[in-house]
């Protein structure tokens, strides 16, 4: 008998231990999320892309029922917090929000140790955001007429902050010097937040950034507004004229946002998480808020991962020559 329960049991065994495991694994699945996740931003807090990535995370965190904590690493343009996130576990706990940056970084960083296109799994696009340049309250210039002029006749005097390389404030700084044929002084941060602290200071002169930073402060008068970055007047300043209607012919930098997750992320996790990403995108809170601020959803086929991984694809494709080209880069 006892032989017998056990040769019984022998066979038994292993077979319930793989039902037992499919089932727990499954369940598992189905569990996700059991507990908080963390969304990586880039920049400093306050900033623009900390401002998306809050709302966002408060929208989603409804689909998903479980907190999503903005977690603030800064450095290199954005690229020590990605290369973080492509190291992170791929459990669907550690998620990248991250900007057009992801796509100048290859170009800009020769040693970059992780690949925008390879070391990643999808989630899915969020907004487009235009920029605005803006002077220091008291820079001499009161349109961008006039702005062209000083900054060509004044040059390397003028201060030009930026949130490193690889930041979009870097790109559109980058892109205005050529466009005027002048060369400033750049001085970085560790986001826009704090360069936008020294511009009200007045400790720096000019900064190209996000209206999803700048509107209030526009608003509030606490800054000089030169122009929008996209080629077409925006609803949230519809009296601010674009760059290019103030002289600089075809200028535009629009800034869009995806969201990432290491690599080897769970199909079913990813497909929550763009889930939760889409519902968002369609929260009255979340839209609203973004109107607000100038940036405008993405329409639905970027709101998928395949979406954003073409998106991507695309935009290394376009920045890798114009970046070679300018002979920017960090060794
Ligand atoms: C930020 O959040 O500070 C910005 O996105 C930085 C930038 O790219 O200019």
């Amino acid at each position: 008998m006892p032989t017998l329960l056990a040769r019984a049991s022998g066979r038994a065994i292993p077979f319930m231990l793989a039902l037992g495991l499919a089932a727990g694994g499954a369940s598992a699945q189905n569990a996700y999320p059991s507990r908080a996740i963390s969304l990586v931003v880039p920049f400093a807090a306050g900033g623009p892309t900390d401002v998306v990535a809050r709302s966002l995370g408060a929208a989603m965190s409804k689909t998903l029922g479980q907190s999503i904590v903005v977690e603030n690493r800064t450095g290199a343009g954005g690229t020590l917090a990605s290369a973080h996130v492509a190291r992170a576990a791929p459990d669907g706990y550690t998620l990248l929000i991250h900007h057009n940056g992801m796509a100048t970084a290859p170009a800009l960083y020769r040693k970059l140790p992780f690949n925008p296109l390879t070391d990643f799994a999808y989630a899915g696009q969020v907004a487009d955001v235009p920029m605005t340049l803006l002077g220091r309250k008291d820079l001499p210039p009161g349109d961008m007429a006039s702005f062209i002029k000083y900054a060509r006749d004044n040059g390397n005097k003028i201060n030009l902050a930026n949130a490193g390389l690889g930041a979009v404030s870097q790109l559109c700084g980058m892109l205005l010097q050529e466009s005027l044929g002048a060369q400033f002084t750049t001085v970085p941060y560790a986001g826009t937040a704090p360069a936008l602290t020294a511009l009200l200071g007045g400790q720096v002169d000019v900064l190209c950034d996000q209206t999803t930073q700048t509107i209030p402060h526009i608003k509030s008068g606490r800054v000089k507004l030169y122009g929008v970055t996209t080629l077409a007047r925006i609803h949230a300043l519809p009296d601010t004229p674009t760059l290019q209607e103030g002289g600089l012919q075809g200028f535009e930098v629009k800034v869009w946002h995806g969201v990432y997750a290491p690599k080897g992320t769970p199909p079913e996790a990813i497909e929550k998480i763009n889930g939760a990403l889409r519902a968002a995108l369609k929260d009255p809170a979340f839209t609203q808020k973004m109107a607000e601020l100038g940036a405008e959803i993405v329409p639905d086929a970027r709101q998928t991962p395949a979406g954003l991984q073409s998106w991507l694809q695309a935009e290394v494709d376009k920045w890798g020559p114009i970046i070679r080209k300018a002979g920017v880069y960090a060794d």
